[in-house]
Formats: C-alpha cells, structure tokens, sequence
C-alpha cells in the first residue's frame, strides 16, 4: 500500500469549528484513510443542490423529470448491495456476554485490528483518490433533553445528501457540540479507494462487508456498503444499536430510557381526544403504512397523524409517563407496495424532494414500483439498468424495482405530520403495539392483562423474513421487540430493562395518578386457503386502533381468552366496510394445535437466551399453557 499522506493541509475545517476533539479526530480518520480531501457538511439547502449536482455528473444520480417529479433523483445501487447485512453486523464489547446469543461478536481488540491497527486494516488507505465528508447531525430536535449529536466520516456523497434528508444535518449539530459536547463517532467507508486515472462506478461498494459497533465507547464503524442502515449511521447503528446499549446503561444514574424500533402516531377523535401510541413492526412489515393511517369510511372526523415511522426513543418523566421523540427527521421508507389506496399521505410525501432508490425508471423519467398502479408501464428501466416489460417481468420473473427499492424524504413533506413532531419534549405514549407478519396462528389483535404479558408478548414475536434483510425470505423468526437485528446488547437484558422500566413507570403512576400504558400484539397478515391477505389492512387498521384506545380510556368490550383480551365481532366498527363475521373469525382464530408449536418455539427462544433471561417470562409461559391445556 502507497505510504499515507500527511492530512493536515487537506482538513478545510471551518471557522465555525471549534471543538478540538472533532477535529482531532476528523484528523486522525483523514490520515488513517488517506481521503484525497475533507469536505464539512453544512446542512444548507444550496448545498444539498450542489452536492446532487456532483451526483448527478458521476452518474450516482439521475435526476428525475423535473415537471412530474421536481426536485427528485433516482439512485441505483449495485446488485450486491441492496439491504441491511445482518451476518455482517458486529456488537464489539469486551465480555461476550453482554452482545448476547443473538448478536455477532466479536473482541474489540481483534476488530480493531482488522479494522484500523493491523497491518492490512481494511481502513487504512480506504479512502484514497476519495472526498471524506464530515456529517455532523442531531438525533432528535436540536437541542432537546432526549436529543443526541452523531457526526459521520464518510465517503459516499449519497451518504451525506441521505443524512441531510433523515437526520437534523450540518451547523446547527456542530453548535449544539460548542467546544466540548459529546457526540457518536460514525466511522463509514464504501471500501473502494480509487488509484490515480481509475474511473469512478455509480454505486461503489466492496463485497467484504462488516457493520461494526463499539457500545463501550459508542463508535460506528461501517465499512463496504452504500446502502440504507448499513450507511445511513444516525439511523440502526446509531438510533437503535447504541442507542438501546446507553439507555440501559443510564438506568446506572437513575435515568433509564428506551430506544425502540416503533413508529409514533397521534390519533385524535372527533371530539379532539388525542392519544399517542408507539407501534413496533419488524422490518418492511407495516410501521410506515400504519404512522401515516387514512381513516376509512365509517371513521369520520378521525385524524391519525405522524411523530416517526421507524425509531423512538423514549424516557419516563416524573409523573410516571413515558415521552418519546423521533429521532429522525426524514423516512427511508419501503418504495413497493405503496399507492394512493393503501397509502395516499405518504404517496403524496412523495410527490416531489425525494431521493428513490432501486426503483424503476419510466419512459418519460419518473419513477414506478410494483404495486404502484394497478397496471404496469408498458416499458421502463429497471432497477438494474436494463429495459423491462410486463412480459420480460412474466418470462424471467424480474421485477421492476428491487423489493426493497426505497424513497428517502423529509418528514414536512408528510401531508398529515403531527404538530409535535419536532417537540422536545416529546409526546405521552398511551398504548405500545407490537405486531409480526404471520400468515397464520397469531390473531389479529390480543390486549396483554399488565406490563409483563405485555413484555412476554413483544418477547416472544415471531414474524416471516422480508427484502429488509439480504438471505432467505418468508421464513418465521422469532424477532422480540422487532429489535432482534437492532437490539445493542444482551436480549435477556433487554428484556429485564422493560420489566424494569414497568415497575419504575407504575411507581410513578400510583404516585401521580397517570396510566402506565397498555400493551397489544397485532397481525394484519393472516392469509386464507388461497394465499391471500384476509385482512384487508392499511387504512381499515383503524378500525382496531380505534377499539385499543376505547380499552385506553376504561370503555371498549371485549373478552378473555388465553393471552389476553380480544374483540367480539360486535366490539369493532364495522360501518363501511364489508367483513362478514366469518372473515373475523379466519383472522381471530387461535388454534391450540398451532399454539402449542409456537409455544415450543417460545421454548426454544427461552433457552437461547437462558442466561439472565428474567423469570418472569418463564412465569407467564407457565400460565398461558396452563390456560392453553384448559
Ligand atoms: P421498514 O422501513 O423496513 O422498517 O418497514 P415498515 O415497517 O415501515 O413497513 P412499511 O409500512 O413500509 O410496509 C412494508 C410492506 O408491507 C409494504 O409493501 C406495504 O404495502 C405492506 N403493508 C403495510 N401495511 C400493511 C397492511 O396493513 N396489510 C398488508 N397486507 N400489507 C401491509
Ligand atoms: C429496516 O430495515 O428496518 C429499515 C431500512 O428501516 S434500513 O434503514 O435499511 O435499516
Ligand atoms: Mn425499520
């Protein structure tokens, strides 16, 4: 390898900089990579402009036609490259232990070495004939009490026009941090140094892959992809991974919080009742679809609007009541699937200001997805590049976008976003959802009698792989919380943090009077003999939205069964929709023979994770299959 260039006439830091352990350390990765030369993020809309221009000119980006599409590209990734790796995401703490069975670790020391210090480290030189961009950005609103500041190295100009979009990007991070403010290193590189004359590709990117977090001392190194939650740092590995890690070790000062993959809605009744509920979906399996709710006819005067549709992070006040934010400040949403039935708010979202990915391209540049219309264009350019018809589709079986082809777009431009979204402080959770894609055994909506059936419940989730993972799809896993691939420590922990967390909330609560929120698990995903869908989901979800929180304010009926509480037909509004009881039942059914197999599963999960594992939930299982066996 070529010897590393000095770094120091290349740094351009700004004069607006004045934090030396930033930059010392944008220094020291400058040298370690030997970038060609440092560029600091502003945040500016000018120069989001400019930066898509340069896109533009590399071939990186395309823009879209501008008059059916203003202000939109269209990025393409390399075939190798399209979904979060989980085989090749690491938790690096020192004791094993901590990352937990369901975590692939690593010692820090080793990967370390394999990283930055060994002889042939994968980031020595890795950025060479490349722009290192400084990405400085806030989680959370700048400056809130649940906020925190990430800045990320990267060399990927996709990277730095995504972050502008999905995190609060530029000045306004590099004030917060003043002098001396704490922020998460992100360490990302594509892996694909250029040497002197080398023509750049679109999407570069390296096969060698590793997503690697450091929860010790909160470090995010990402190296060898361009793609969504590999790249994009502030998002899994920072919102989620390290996240969940430092608010568990917080319970250490008295101050335990939670950072979960859940969307957050409000609804507001016609009487202007307004709820908040968080809603914890695995991957492409609705969270989303769910933040942005139309509500169907029979509905009327109903509002549902959006705080987040992918992360929370979420603190308990005084009083007992659990605040959340979004740390976000823009969606990475799943592109097929999405149309002005099933989900005109985010159609609308996107109507101009997005950057798409692996989408496909049509004849007169805008963009399409399967599931967008009804019928496909007669021609477009696939997500690939190569020509696509209906019947090239129907012969070879490729689709026209990638299946997890995505949009990256800022929240204002969400037709129905909630007027907290931005609020520090935060909005009241009333209810938590938890919800997996089960074709079959899990019905449609159980209400946990208390907080650990509840955590038993999130525990115990099960769900069918989707495009949101590179390897095998529709194969059930148990993904507790929906935070198996996101979860920074041990499980059991974990889950002993949220049974903890239940009893702190429900001392507070007795105290101030406030509720301790109530806990449902949902499938929108039964199927019926003939493959399809028995529910018919998206807006007439609110439909079940609207009977947990009649349950939330001491009205809605219902009755026991073995898990807990679910709807009789008669308890559901069924005014403008036909849904004839014995659809219901196809959706509600509980089927001992399929659960007792999914309680052996549960089992299976329990013994997995049987160190530190909480007895509680133990205790439960006990109970449900005592309940079962009656
Ligand atoms: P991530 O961004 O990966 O975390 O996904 P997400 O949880 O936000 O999922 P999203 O809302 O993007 O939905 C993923 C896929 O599921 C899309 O193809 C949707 O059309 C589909 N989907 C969402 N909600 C429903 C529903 O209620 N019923 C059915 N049948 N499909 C749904
Ligand atoms: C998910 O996979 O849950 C996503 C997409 O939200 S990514 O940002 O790629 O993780
Ligand atoms: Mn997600």
């Amino acid at each position: 390898m070529n010897a590393i260039p000095s770094a120091d006439a290349r740094l351009n830091i700004p004069a607006h900089v004045r934090h030396q352990r930033l930059i010392a350390w944008v220094a020291e990765m400058a040298a370690l990579t030997g970038a060609r030369d440092v560029y600091w993020c502003d945040g500016s809309d000018e120069e989001y402009d400019r930066l898509c221009g340069q896109l533009v000119d590399a071939g990186t980006l395309i823009r879209l036609n501008p008059e059916l599409r203003p202000h939109s590209f269209l990025a393409r990734s390399s075939p190798g490259d399209v979904a979060r790796v989980e085989d090749r995401t690491f938790i690096c703490c020192e004791n094993k232990q901590d990352a937990g069975p369901t975590n692939n670790w690593v010692a820090p020391s080793e990967m370390r070495a394999l990283l930055q210090t060994g002889e042939k480290a994968l980031f020595k030189g890795c950025m060479r004939g490349r722009t290192m961009y400084v990405v400085p950005f806030s989680m959370g609103p700048l400056g809130s009490p649940i906020a925190h500041i990430g800045v990320e190295l990267s060399d990927s100009g996709y990277v730095a026009v995504n972050m502008k979009i999905m995190t609060r990007m530029g000045r306004g991070a590099i004030d917060v941090l003043g002098t001396d403010g704490d922020f998460v290193p992100c360490m990302h590189t594509v892996g694909a140094p250029l040497e002197p004359g080398q023509k750049d590709v679109a999407w570069p990117c390296n096969d060698t892959k590793y997503i690697v977090h450091y929860p010790e001392t909160r470090e995010i190194w990402s190296y060898g992809s361009g793609y969504g939650g590999n790249a994009l740092l502030g998002k899994k590995c920072f919102a989620l991974r390290i996240a969940s890690w430092m608010g568990r070790a917080a319970a250490n000062e008295g101050t335990p919080w939670l950072a979960e993959h859940m969307l957050l809605l409000g609804v507001t009744s016609p009487e202007g009742r307004k709820h908040h509920v968080a809603a914890a979906f695995p991957s492409a399996c609705g969270k989303t679809n769910f933040a942005m709710l139309v509500p169907p006819a029979g509905f009327e005067g109903w509002k549902v609007t959006t705080i987040g549709d992918d992360i929370a992070w979420i603190k308990p006040d005084a009083d007992g009541r659990l605040h959340a934010i979004n740390p976000e400040a823009g969606y990475f949403g799943v592109a097929p699937g999405t149309n002005e039935k099933t989900n005109p708010n985010c159609m609308a979202s996107l109507a101009r200001d997005v950057i798409f990915t692996n989408v496909a391209l049509t004849d007169d540049g805008d963009v399409w997805w399967e599931g967008m219309t009804d019928a496909p264009p007669a021609h477009c350019i696939d997500w690939q590049g190569k020509d696509w018809t209906p019947a090239i589709g129907k012969e070879t079986g490729a689709k026209a976008a990638h299946p997890n082809a995505r949009f990256t777009v800022a929240a204002t431009n969400n037709p129905v976003l909630d007027p907290e979204w931005d609020n520090p402080k935060g909005v009241a959770i009333d209810a938590f959802i938890f919800g997996g894609r089960r074709s079959t055994t899990v019905p449609l909506v159980t209400e946990a009698r208390n907080w650990v059936e509840g955590v038993y419940m999130a525990a115990t989730m099960g769900s069918e792989t989707t495009a949101a993972i590179i390897g095998q799809q529709g194969v059930v896993r148990r993904d507790p919380f929906a935070m198996l691939p996101f979860t920074g420590y041990n499980m059991s922990d974990y889950f002993r943090h949220w049974l903890a967390m239940g009893e702190r909330i429900a001392a507070l609560c007795a105290k101030s009077g406030a509720k301790v929120p109530k806990i449902y698990c949902v499938n929108w995903f039964r199927k019926g003999a003939d493959g399809k869908f028995v529910w018919p989901g998206y807006g007439e979800n609110m439909r079940v939205l609207k009977w947990m929180l009649d349950r939330v304010e001491g009205r809605g009926e219902g009755f026991d069964q073995v898990f807990g509480t679910s709807p009789r037909y008669e308890d559901l509004n069924w005014t403008g929709l036909d849904f004839p009881p014995a659809r219901f039942q196809q959706v509600t059914s509980i089927d001992p023979e399929a659960w007792h197999a999914e309680m052996k599963l549960h089992q299976e999960l329990f013994d997995k994770l049987a160190w530190h594992l909480p007895p509680e939930l133990s205790a439960t299982k006990a109970r449900i299959e005592e309940r079962l066996a009656a």
